[in-house]
């Protein structure tokens, strides 16, 4: 605790939550830096001079650094209006959401109100172990991950895209050569929670392959040429407002593997390995967008995409499953057939000829029911009742036949993403009030 309150005092000016996230962070570094020998170390309180670093350690730093300088060079300036170390001190009732490889992320209070996500450098995070295990230089070690960290928010400044977590800004101080301190502060999101994306609807769960098309589509095409997310798990994305966004970039390779010959090209996956071309240029050209592309399928679309799709539907997207698995399309082709799948669902020509069953109700102007607890269906978009996506009445009707429970139905205001109402369907018809722009349609008895 001691190293922890040592490294908070030295911040001084800091504000009390955002010194209370540091000594939260420090505290997590004290295992890291007992497990140090204390070589190539400044140690707080007494300053030995520092002892050099072991060269494997110096090289990686100074690859790091290359690395940074490269996409530095690129511009990407901190936009007007950013959040700097200022804001920082002021932010309050900072708590950790989660940990990764290499960084810790809290959340926090602005002082005008808002909440961001901060994230550091996680000084007992597996990367800075392992390399204090190879190298036993805590420093040079939390250095080497807060490059990556820099590297992060490097590729966010230059990444606009609303599949990328948005960067507010970040807090930069550097105490001497040992220490650097980086703080990024980003749009808060959640967790993605692949559980309970499980149990939502299939429309919901297009979306978040549709996003996630859109992102890889706009990585492929970037301004820094085509990008490959090197760590591509569901936990490196995050949900903000229903869509899905990015937020772990710093092993994200902005360059395709370099070759000798197209022996070096072979895209290799735990199920299943790819050959590619060299170029003549000696890259493995499309590997980056391919290695993305296969990981969207093998994490995202086997689990979301198929899953009670409607009937119509369920060819194209196994269509795209099976093209996607064996890397027959390319993304550009993969958005052109989620674009297809969309328009069919949103113009509703995936329903069927079906016969028509709106006839049989009786519709009722300028009523709707009370939304009260009644009747559960999957998958709803309320806990209090059956309330389903519809393309139309008929839609609703054809539903409200299928149910038992189901007597009477309102297509209402509600939208979904895509645009389509939502329809509630009820058991009772206890509580009806006036509504002008309601209709409600209610089952004739056979
Ligand atoms: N903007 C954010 N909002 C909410 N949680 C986040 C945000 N960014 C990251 N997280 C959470 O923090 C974890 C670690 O962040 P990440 O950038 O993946 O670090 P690492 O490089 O250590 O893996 C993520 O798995 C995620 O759950
Ligand atoms: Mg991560």
């Amino acid at each position: 605790m001691a190293a922890a309150a040592g490294r908070a005092r030295r911040g001084g000016r800091l504000g009390a939550a955002a010194l209370a996230l540091l000594a939260l962070l420090a505290l997590l570094a004290l295992p890291a830096l007992r497990a140090g020998h204390g070589d190539g170390e400044r140690q707080e309180g007494s300053a030995p001079p520092p002892r050099p670093l072991p060269p494997g350690l110096r090289e990686e730093l100074r690859q790091r650094r290359r690395d940074l300088r490269r996409l530095a060079a690129g511009g990407g300036e901190a936009a007007a209006g950013a959040l700097g170390c200022g804001e920082l001190r002021l932010a309050s009732g900072v708590s950790v959401l989660g940990w990764g490889f290499t960084k810790v992320v809290a959340r926090a209070a602005l002082a005008g109100g808002g909440a961001v996500a901060l994230k550091a450098v996680h000084g007992a995070g597996p990367e800075v172990l392992q390399c204090v295990r190879r190298y036993g230089a805590p420093a040079g070690c939390r250095r080497l991950a807060a490059y990556k960290l820099l590297k992060e928010l490097a590729l966010l400044r230059r990444l606009r895209h609303p599949g990328v977590v948005q960067l507010h800004g970040q807090c930069y101080e550097s105490s001497g050569d040992a220490e650097i301190r980086v703080t990024a502060m980003l749009e808060l999101g959640s967790p993605l929670d692949m559980i309970q994306l499980l149990q939502t609807p299939w429309e919901e769960r297009f979306k978040i392959c549709l996003s996630l098309v859109k992102l890889l589509f706009y990585l492929a095409h970037s301004p820094l040429g085509s990008i490959a997310l090197l760590d591509f798990q569901p936990r490196q994305f995050v949900m903000v407002d229903g869509n899905l966004k990015v937020t772990d970039m710093d092993d994200a390779s902005t360059e395709e593997l370099s070759c000798k010959g197209d022996s070096d090209c072979t895209l290799d996956f735990p199920t299943k390995s790819f050959p590619l071309k060299c170029s003549v240029a000696g890259k493995c050209e499309g590997m980056n967008e391919k290695k993305n592309l296969f990981n969207a399928y093998r994490y995202f679309f086997t689990y979301l995409l198929p899953h009670s799709a409607p009937l119509a539907l369920r060819p194209l997207l196994s269509d795209i499953l099976n093209a996607t698995g064996d890397l027959r399309y390319g993304i550009n082709e993969t958005l052109a057939a989620f674009e297809k799948v969309l328009h069919l669902y949103q113009s509703g020509l995936y329903l069927q000829k079906r016969p028509l069953l709106l006839k049989d109700y009786i519709s009722l102007k300028g009523f709707r029911t009370v939304e009260g607890e009644d009747y559960k269906c999957w998958p709803s978009y309320s806990h209090l009742g059956c309330l389903l996506s519809v393309h139309s009445a008929e839609e609703a009707a054809a539903i409200c036949n299928s149910q038992s429970q189901c007597q009477s139905f309102t297509v209402t205001q509600q939208r979904t993403w895509t645009g389509r109402p939502l329809a509630l369907f009820q058991s009772s018809l206890t509580d009806l009030i006036p509504d002008p722009n309601a209709v409600l349609y209610i089952k004739q008895s056979p």
